[in-house]
């Protein structure tokens, strides 16, 4: 399977933000942990990561014309206000599993709204790195 992995702004600084939240690994080990992964199920994996709205929004269009057959995203901050990233992702057929790495229900209020989720297949909050493991393996059928 054809799979896209976007990551959204400041999930680059894993292993340097917030660690008692994110955790202490870096985001060079995320790269490395999913395209294992990926490698394991015979699947073929690209990741990416921006700060910019546009260039996630501009990746997701991308998806649609390459035939990407399922996507996980992490859209960071972007989660709780971007409606050019919801509409993005409203736009195409294809599964969408969004991904947090901390639970985003334990913290600030402002974080418990998430504007991407109701146009995605399905979330997984809370679960770490590991995540973004279950979210692949479900868009694979793995699981
Ligand atoms: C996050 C949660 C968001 O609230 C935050 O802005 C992030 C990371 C997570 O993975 O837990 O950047 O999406």
């Amino acid at each position: 399977m054809k799979l896209l992995v976007l990551n959204g702004p400041n999930l680059n600084f894993l292993g340097i933000r917030e660690k008692g939240i994110y955790g202490n690994q870096d985001y060079a080990y995320l790269v490395n942990l999913l395209n294992e992964h990926a490698q394991k199920g015979g699947h073929e994996l690209e990741v990416f990561q921006s700060n910019c709205e546009g260039a996630l929004i501009d990746k997701i269009q991308e998806a649609y014309h390459s035939g990407v057959e399922g996507i996980v995203i992490n859209p960071g901050a972007f989660t709780h206000y971007s409606y050019a990233i919801r509409d993005a992702l409203a736009s195409i057929q294809v599964p969408i599993v969004e991904v947090h790495i901390s639970n985003v229900h334990k913290r600030e209020e402002f974080r418990h709204v998430s504007v991407t989720a109701p146009v995605c297949t399905g979330q997984v909050v809370g679960l770490g790195l590991r995540g973004y493991l279950l979210a692949m393996d479900y868009l694979t059928g793995t699981v």
